[in-house]
């Protein structure tokens, strides 16, 4: 699998140190979590952060945007620097026309499922992204608990994916560890966020490889 670490739960006020540890530990890509208070009952950063962290890193941003209204903010999350952007399903902003206005920029679109939503849901999109992301927790906090019973939900999306022919990545977040991992790939998943787990381990470097080895 490929892992993208979540900075969520890092020392905000040490933001520069955290990203270098990250990097440091090889994982693929560098997950952002973008929260407005609305769609999800908290609040993280914005395109001005992101574009401080652009220069620090060569490292894929993967911008997951829980927000009600991602279209408005789309031209700045590109500028800012972000290579994946990433909005939910079940936000107000029109789909097929935000999801357009992110591949028109050069970046790779993807597209978010929260627990309640069902894979079928996703189907129509698979040719339109380059990710999937099923939610493993309610969006909104990191350090949750991982949702096992999301796991057909992968499998329905893998079959489909396989069905199409598509390489798209199908991506989990939300409670993954070294153990919760191994199920997620099992289930279809090809790429892990990983939050809480990365800061508490007394080896990131080796939970990465341990998970890039799934
Ligand atoms: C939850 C976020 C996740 C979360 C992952 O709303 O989208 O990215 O921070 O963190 P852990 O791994 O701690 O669940
Ligand atoms: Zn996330």
């Amino acid at each position: 699998m490929k892992v993208s670490p979540s900075i969520l739960t890092c020392d905000f006020a040490r933001l520069a140190d955290e990203i270098a540890f990250i990097e440091q530990t090889g994982a693929d890509m560098l997950h952002l979590d973008v929260m407005d208070g609305v769609f999800v009952p908290n609040l993280s950063f914005g395109p001005p952060v992101i574009k401080r962290l652009r220069p620090l890193t060569g490292m894929i941003f993967d911008v997951h945007l829980m927000m009600k209204y991602p279209d408005r903010l789309i031209d700045a999350f590109s500028q800012a620097g972000a290579d994946i952007i990433n909005i939910h399903l079940e936000c107000d902003s029109p789909l097929d026309k935000t999801l357009e206005h992110i591949r028109s920029l050069g970046k790779i679109a993807g597209l978010t499922l929260k627990p309640s939503t069902p894979a079928q849901s996703v189907f129509p999109y698979i040719d339109k992204v380059g990710l999937i992301l099923v939610m493993t927790v309610e969006p909104g906090f990191g350090g949750q608990s991982f949702m096992q019973d999301m796991m057909p939900k992968v499998t329905d999306i893998r079959n489909e994916i396989k069905r199409r022919g598509s390489s798209v990545m199908l991506q989990v977040d939300g409670g993954i560890n070294s153990d919760t991992a191994v199920i997620a790939a099992k289930a279809g998943a090809d790429t892990a966020v990983v939050g809480n787990a990365m800061f508490t381990s007394e080896n990131p470097t080796a939970l990465t490889r341990q998970i890039q080895a799934l």
